[in-house]
């Protein structure tokens, strides 16, 4: 079997479980692919630290520059925006597909990653980076790439269901609940992007654009967060019957002279028969609903290494199967501003 050479850029929560799938199931990938997948070098900060068995010292480097400029597949689960954006460039510059989980940077500039992998025809998968284990990505961008999306609502940020859940059913503290959802390794590294709601508006523009084919930045999003959310408005919410939901919802809204979309993040009192309101720890839930569909329903794990390493894998997998059979996958560099639906004012 052809070999296919893998830069790996980062090893932490996600790219350690990344490596222990590879390592584990190489075999078996090597047939799906039809082509075995030899990790040539796992990109970190920090040299010295013992990464366990599946991430061999040998491997490590701290020069990710060079490591993606001989590779035919990058994985990126470094995080941020640069250095992870230049490489990206760079390593699709040089004629590597490329699989990332980092919904910041497609969020903040994800157009500029669809033209390069267009112009250098190669692909770029995305999976992981919304939603963790949940297959949403491909569903919005290739299974109803024929329908009309409507709208999409959902949870799709695992730490603040955690910390609302936890809040909800055993009376911690945030500030208790956030640290076990840091240490589960459901929280960014910088929680804030969780806690206020940035992440959650990034995976919001990320399926925006994607569902509505217009390019919907992350700017773009009405944010909240759950900061402001206290003990008391969830005892309260309950009394009500009901229960507190970061919610994201995309969708075209029609009006007389046409049609805008709109996209929101916020804390939203949902109904304790609606099945968002029974979403518990950092499981993730989301509705499409779409005009020849109907209304779909997506459901699993949101976040954590090992689920959001399913979704890497799964794009690993597409992405070297289509440098060994030929073809490319799918596009988003065609989206063009002047198609773009009017975005609601916020
Ligand atoms: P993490 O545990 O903080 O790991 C980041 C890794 O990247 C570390 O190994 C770090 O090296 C390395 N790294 C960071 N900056 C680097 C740089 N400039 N040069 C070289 N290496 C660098 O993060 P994570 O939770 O795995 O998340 C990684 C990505 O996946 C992020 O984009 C995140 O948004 C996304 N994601 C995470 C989850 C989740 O549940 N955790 C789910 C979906 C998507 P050191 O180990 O040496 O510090
Ligand atoms: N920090 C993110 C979350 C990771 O909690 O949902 C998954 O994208």
């Amino acid at each position: 079997l052809p070999a296919l050479r893998v830069a790996v850029l980062g090893a932490g929560t996600v790219g350690g479980e990344v490596l222990r799938l590879i390592a584990q199931q190489g075999e078996d990938l090597a047939h799906r692919i039809g082509g075995r997948l030899e990790v040539r070098g796992v990109a970190v900060r920090d040299l010295d630290r013992d990464r366990g068995p599946h991430v061999p010292r040998a491997l490590l480097t701290e020069d990710a520059a060079a490591l993606v400029r001989e590779a035919d597949l990058v994985v990126e689960v470094m995080g941020g925006i640069e250095p992870a954006r230049t490489l990206l460039l760079d390593a699709m510059a040089h004629g590597a597909s490329v699989v990332t989980a980092n919904k910041a940077l497609l969020a903040q500039d994800g157009a500029t990653l669809y033209e390069a992998a267009d112009a250098h025809g190669v692909d770029l998968y995305f999976e992981a980076a919304v939603a963790g284990a949940i297959p949403l990505v491909r569903p919005v961008r290739e299974s109803l790439a024929g329908d009309r999306i409507q709208r999409v609502l959902g949870i799709v940020n695992g730490t603040t269901n955690y910390i609302l859940d936890a809040m909800t059913r055993t009376g911690v503290s945030f500030d208790e609940a956030l640290t076990t959802a840091q240490q589960l390794g459901y929280a960014e590294a910088d929680p804030t992007a969780d806690v206020e709601g940035h992440d959650a508006a990034a995976k919001a523009s990320i399926l925006a654009s994607l569902a509505f084919h217009s390019r919907v930045r992350l700017g773009d999003v009405h944010c909240e967060g759950i900061t402001q959310v206290s003990a008391q408005d969830i005892a309260a919410a309950a009394r009500m019957g009901r229960t507190i939901k970061l919610l994201s919802i995309v969708e075209r809204i029609e009006e007389e002279n046409g049609e805008r979309i709109s996209a929101r993040v916020y804390p939203a009192l949902v109904p304790d028969h609606h099945p968002l309101a029974a979403v518990s720890e950092a499981y993730n839930a989301v509705f499409i609903e779409a005009e020849a569909a109907g209304s779909l329903m997506f459901y699993g794990q949101g976040a954590g290494g090992s689920p959001t390493a399913s979704a890497v894998l799964g794009d690993v997998v597409s992405a070297a199967r289509s440098r060994v059979h030929g073809g490319i996958g799918p596009r988003e560099s065609r989206y063009a501003e002047l198609e773009s639906i009017p975005l609601e004012e916020l």
